[in-house]
C-alpha cells in the first residue's frame, strides 16, 4: 500500500515571510506503510500524573489527556513503569497561536532515579511568536553525558497545532529511531565508541508542558504571554511497548527476551528503503542545526555522527545552515542547565537563530 502525503499549503501564511514557502509546497513523502501496527492503551493503563494536577485533564473515556500551561503551573505525566528498551509513542497536537516561550516535551528519562548519571531521549517542541511555526529538537544523553549535548533542530512540514501527528521514540540495544508518523527523522546506531553515552538504563516516558521563557524561543527573547493562556497540548492513541524493568534490581530482574524480540521485529524497527529516502529528504529540507556539523563545539564529531559531505556543505561550522530561512545571528551559544518543571533537568540547546 503506497500512500503519498502532500503538504497542505493552506497554512502557507505560516511561512509567508520565508523564502522556503515555494520549496515547502512541493514537498511530499512517498511511504510504504501508512501506519504502524500499534496497540494503544488508556491513560490509566500506562501513566500517572507527574505535576500540575489540575492542569492534567483526562478525557471522559480515559483514552487521551490534555496538558495545560497557565500562569500558575504547567503539567505533565509519566509512565507508571520504567522500561529497558521500548517504543514510546503518542498522537500529539500542540497549542496554537501565540506560543513563544512554551516547551512541550515528549521524552524518556531516568533522572529521578539516577540524578548524576541519567539517560534521556527527547522530542522538545519549541513554541514561537504568532505567525511563526513551531520548531522542535531531538537529543540524547547517556549516563549523565549532559556536557555532550547531541541536539538536532528542525522545522516541520505541517502545522502541529492543527493536526494530530504521531511522534515516536524507538530504543533498542542496537539503535534509536525518532519518528514523525511513519517517517524516521533521525537514527542513532549504537557504536562501541559511544560507550555509555548510549542510553543503557531503564527509563520512564514523560510528557510535559512548561514555561521555558528563558530558553525556548530565540534563546529567551520571547517570553510566554499568559494573555493567551491556557496553552493546551493533547495526547491520544498512547502506545507503550517494551520490557518493564525495576531500575535498581535491573541485573537480577525480568526476562526481557520476549519483549526485546517483539520490539526488534516490529514494523517500526525496520527502516525500509523508501523510509530511508524520506528520512534523507526530511533531513535535507527541514534540519537546520546539527551538533555533528558544529565543529566549533565539537572539533571532532562525536563517534555516532555519520558525516555526509554533501550535507556538511550546507552547514556552517556553527552547525547551522548556510542558506534557507533567515540569516543566523552570530553564534552566541549557551549551554546551561535549566530547571525543567517537574523535577527534571535539561541542558539547553544551542540558541535558536531562526526568527
Ligand atoms: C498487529 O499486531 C498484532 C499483535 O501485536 C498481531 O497479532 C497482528 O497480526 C498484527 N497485524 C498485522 C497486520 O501485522
Ligand atoms: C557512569 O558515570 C559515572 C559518573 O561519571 C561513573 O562513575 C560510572 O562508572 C558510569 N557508569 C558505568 C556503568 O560505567
Amino acid at each position: 500500500m503506497t500512500k503519498t502525503k502532500k503538504m497542505d499549503c493552506s497554512w502557507s501564511s505560516y511561512f509567508s515571510s520565508s523564502s522556503l514557502l515555494l520549496f515547502l509546497c512541493f514537498f511530499s513523502f512517498d511511504i510504504i506503510n501508512a501506519e504502524f501496527n500499534l496497540t494503544t492503551i488508556s491513560f490509566d493503563e500506562g501513566y500517572t500524573p507527574l505535576f500540575g494536577d489540575g492542569n492534567l485533564v483526562r478525557s471522559p473515556n480515559g483514552r487521551s489527556a490534555r496538558l495545560l500551561l497557565d500562569r500558575f503551573t504547567g503539567s505533565g505525566f509519566i509512565s507508571s513503569n520504567m522500561y529497558k528498551y521500548g517504543f514510546f509513542s503518542a498522537n500529539i497536537k500542540l497549542p496554537a497561536d501565540y506560543t513563544a516561550g512554551i516547551c512541550v516535551a515528549f521524552y524518556t528519562s531516568n533522572q529521578d532515579v539516577f540524578e548524576k548519571t541519567h539517560d534521556e531521549l527527547d522530542f522538545e517542541f519549541l513554541g514561537n511568536v504568532e505567525g511563526k511555526p513551531w520548531r522542535f529538537q531531538t537529543n540524547l544523553y547517556g549516563n549523565g553525558s549532559t556536557n555532550r549535548g547531541r541536539e538536532e533542530r528542525y522545522r516541520l512540514w505541517f502545522d502541529p497545532s492543527k493536526e494530530f501527528h504521531r511522534y515516536s521514540i524507538l530504543w533498542t540495544a542496537k539503535n534509536i529511531i525518532f519518528y514523525i508518523d511513519d517517517i524516521p527523522i533521525r537514527e542513532i546506531v549504537r557504536s562501541d565508541e559511544m560507550k555509555l553515552d548510549y542510553p543503557s538504563k531503564p527509563m520512564s516516558l514523560y510528557a510535559t508542558i512548561w514555561d521555558a521563557s528563558n530558553w525556548a524561543t530565540s534563546g529567551g527573547k520571547y517570553k510566554v504571554n499568559y494573555k493567551y493562556a491556557p496553552f493546551v497540548s493533547e495526547f491520544q492513541d498512547l502506545v507503550l511497548e517494551g520490557c518493564p524493568v525495576d531500575p535498581i534490581q535491573e541485573l537480577s530482574a525480568t526476562d526481557c527476551f520476549e519483549s526485546d524480540a517483539r520490539l526488534e521485529t516490529a514494523d517500526y524497527s525496520v527502516i525500509t528503503r523508501k523510509q530511508r529516502l524520506a528520512m534523507r529528504r526530511f533531513r535535507q529540507r527541514f534540519m537546520y542545526y546539527s551538533y555533528c556539523y558544529d565543529s566549533l563545539r565539537y572539533p571532532v564529531p562525536p563517534p555516532e555522527c555519520v558525516i555526509d559531505p554533501a550535507e556538511k556543505e550546507r552547514f556552517r561550522d556553527t552547525g547551522r545552515l548556510k542558506f534557507g530561512g533567515s540569516k543566523p545571528k552570530a553564534a552566541k551559544r549557551r549551554r546551561s542547565r535549566r530547571a525543567r518543571r517537574g523535577r527534571v533537568q535539561v541542558v539547553a540547546a544551542a540558541e535558536d537563530p531562526d526568527m
